[in-house]
């Protein structure tokens, strides 16, 4: 089993002694972002102090450098993800930058009146809100799969969702507030068998498990940098390369383009360049990099392992309580939704927040599930490899005294 304590010291917020409300901080909103490892503060100083240049724009060696240094971390990205060609790698500014590409890459050009545009009730507002817009545009009707009475999207419900109408599909790997776990494989499978395209949000999932899409055969999948100890600003999209050709670059400018003249015509570059107009986030791409080595050194197998057993802990530290109405303690990831009874999640969180403990509350963009909970927010605790079970107990602690938090109201 993994060690935590091998790996603690490589991160500087974890090994600094930092306090919160003069208490030790307690970092359990790793589902929101996550702390930076050495080796990736020091990937973007060393861009940022000895190799500061453009790419893709420069005939000089510090241009060409960092023309290698953008391509080998596309290799890198491909390795991790086990995608076929490098070229199917293309960076964005995160998750969020990664599925609107591919809703107004893709689902603007493509989609028609009569079409329709799957999504579950669990998705994030970055896997809703772009098709929303999509529907505006071209008239194709977004649905939504119902979850099952603990909130799993079943491939049974997927099945029964499905007809010739629906185009595509798109989905959480791992829904970011109950942390249920999609097999890939199979939703794919049953998603082609109609002829459709599946779109996957991994924002949740690539930084906490394995990641192949060679064995998956999805067709889209986005994540980010910075919930996988990167930096903030940068993400990936991998799309099958046939997909990216057809698919319009939601942005133009410089370094996009093959050429444009003044009578209003313009060509693109093929993918990936197509999709990255502008100057890119080099040190992020650098950062990017180095976090993803550093995970690997790891093993995602280990991590995804040791998460398992840190979440099974964590409810039942939660359950001894007495004090938890947890919504999720089934799910796959390491994530702990829930509620301190009599107690509103936000109160909650800043009653958490005097404690030393970082945790996210509220709705987690995630508007649609609340109705299916059957609440109007809720404290999320989510967890990384570095997360400690000594964490674990300080918030089962702080939960167990959640009701003094009302006191100080009488
Ligand atoms: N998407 C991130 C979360 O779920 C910010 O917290």
């Amino acid at each position: 089993m993994l060690e935590p304590k091998l790996y603690r010291k490589d991160f500087p917020m974890l090994r600094s002694g930092k306090s919160m409300q003069g208490k030790p901080l307690v970092f359990l909103d790793n589902a929101s972002t996550t702390f930076k490892p050495d080796c990736v503060i020091q990937a973007v100083a060393k861009y940022l102090s000895d190799e500061t240049s453009n790419a893709h724009r420069g005939d000089y060696d510090l241009c060409a450098n960092m023309d290698r240094e953008v391509e080998l971390t596309r290799e890198r990205v491909r390795h991790f993800i086990n995608a076929p060609k490098s070229s199917e790698v293309v960076f964005t500014s995160g998750t969020t930058g990664s599925l609107n590409l591919v809703a107004f890459g893709y689902g603007a050009k493509y989609l028609h009146e009569g079409d329709e545009i799957l999504l579950s009730e669990a998705e994030h507002a970055s896997n809703v809100l772009p098709w929303y817009k999509v529907s505006e545009m071209t008239g194709a009707k977004v649905r939504f799969i119902p979850l099952d009475e603990e909130g799993r999207l079943t491939k049974e419900n997927l099945s029964k969702a499905m007809s010739d109408k629906v185009k595509i599909v798109s989905l959480a790997e791992v829904t970011n507030v109950l942390g249920y776990c999609l097999n890939l494989k199979e939703f794919a499978a049953i998603v082609h068998s109609h002829g459709a395209l599946l779109s996957v949000d991994g924002a949740q999932s690539v930084p906490h498990k394995k990641t192949d899409v060679s064995y998956t055969d999805v067709d889209f999948l986005s994540f980010s940098g910075h919930k996988l100890l990167g930096p903030t600003g940068i993400g990936v999209l991998y799309g099958k390369y046939e997909l990216l050709s057809m698919m319009e670059p939601f942005m133009t400018g410089g370094g996009n383009n093959a050429k444009f003249d003044m009578c209003g015509d313009a060509s693109y570059l093929a993918p990936p360049m197509r999709f990255e107009a502008g100057t890119q986030n080099l040190e992020g791409i650098l950062g990017l990099r180095a976090a993803i080595e550093y995970l690997e050194g790891i093993g995602m197998s280990n991590i995804e392992e040791y998460e398992k057993d840190l979440k099974a802990y964590a409810v039942k530290k939660l359950q001894e309580t007495g004090m938890a109405h947890i919504y999720n303690p089934h799910s796959e990831a390491a994530i702990v939704t829930f509620n301190i009874k009599d107690v509103f999640a936000q109160d909650g969180a800043t009653f958490l927040n005097s404690k030393g403990i970082a945790v996210r509350s509220g709705q987690h963009c995630a508007k649609i599930l609340m109705d299916f909970l059957g609440t109007v927010a809720t404290i999320r605790a989510s967890f990384y490899f570095y997360t400690i079970k000594e964490e674990i107990d300080v918030l089962a602690d702080a939960v167990s005294h959640g009701k003094e938090f009302l006191d100080a109201y009488f």
